[in-house]
């Protein structure tokens, strides 16, 4: 039986690990804003098989809450072994063009907020010397692109701090894993017309519960995001320009 705490714990995504971590009997901790939610994914996680189901609502972007969250999860639970951090939003890139405000608050919940807990995590778990530390990344962070590059690098701060978390935590029995997701079917990208690249959250659920398992560096979800990225990674420039990608 694990204890994991779930940040973000109301993202499609979350939700379906969630529910894959309580059918295993598994203790979960799930911090997120909207109260209601909460309750009713709690219910549900119960439900299912967890061994305890605790809530805790907040807003992430409330910094200076991390620390007493994390001080409540760990003695709710009597110790963390898995975080799983998930939160996010798909910036309104026309809107981020025009104002520096929206360009800053979208920085701060998709990046600042993610970094602002990867270290507190990163600390309470070094010193124990064991742990996992999950959190959802983008192929978006992959290549700044003219069509979401505000969201895109959030992310791509986010895969960086993590990578090098990833090797400073090396020796202390610490994994750091980077989920990169392409494009999942969750309420974020409810208004986008799906195609033969989309999966479902349940589906990617599978992936990500399978990585933190198997304690992996960096995981593409799906795997065939890894060549697709290498490939729009290597287009020089000139070309780069012209593409509506
Ligand atoms: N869907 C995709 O195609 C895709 C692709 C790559 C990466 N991702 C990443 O995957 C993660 C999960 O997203 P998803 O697809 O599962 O979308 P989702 O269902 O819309 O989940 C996003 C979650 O983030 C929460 N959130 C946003 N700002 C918050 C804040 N300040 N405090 C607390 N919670 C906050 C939202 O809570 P509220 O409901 O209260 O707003 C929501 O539960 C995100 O990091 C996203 O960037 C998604």
């Amino acid at each position: 039986m694990k204890k994991i705490l779930i940040i973000g714990a109301t993202s499609a995504i979350a939700e379906h690990c969630g529910r894959l971590w309580a059918t295993r009997g598994d203790t979960l901790y799930l911090v997120a804003r909207n109260e209601e939610r909460l309750k009713t994914i709690a219910t549900d996680l119960k439900v299912r098989g967890a061994t305890q189901v605790l809530s805790h609502p907040m807003d992430l972007n409330d910094l200076d809450g991390h620390a007493s969250m994390l001080d409540l999860a760990g003695a709710a639970m009597d110790g963390i072994d898995t975080v799983l951090i998930a939160h996010g939003t798909l910036s309104n890139q026309k809107v981020c063009e025009q104002s520096v405000e929206e360009t800053l608050s979208e920085i701060k919940t998709n990046a600042l907020s993610t970094i602002c807990l990867l270290t507190r995590i990163a600390n309470l778990f070094e010193t124990k010397q064991t742990g996992v530390i999950a959190v959802i990344s983008s192929v978006a962070g992959d290549r700044g692109r003219a069509s979401n590059y505000v969201y895109g690098s959030t992310k791509a701060m986010v895969s960086a701090f993590a990578s090098g978390l990833r090797q400073r935590l090396y020796e202390s029995n610490v994994a750091v894993v980077t989920i990169k997701p392409g494009f999942v079917d969750t309420p974020m990208t409810a208004s986008f017309r799906k195609g033969l690249l989309w999966i479902k959250p349940k589906n990617a659920a599978a992936k990500i519960v399978h990585a933190i398992d198997k304690r992996k560096g960096e995981v593409y979800v799906p795997s065939f995001w890894r060549l697709l990225m290498i490939v729009i990674k290597a287009i020089p420039n000139n070309i780069f320009n012209k593409l509506k990608i």
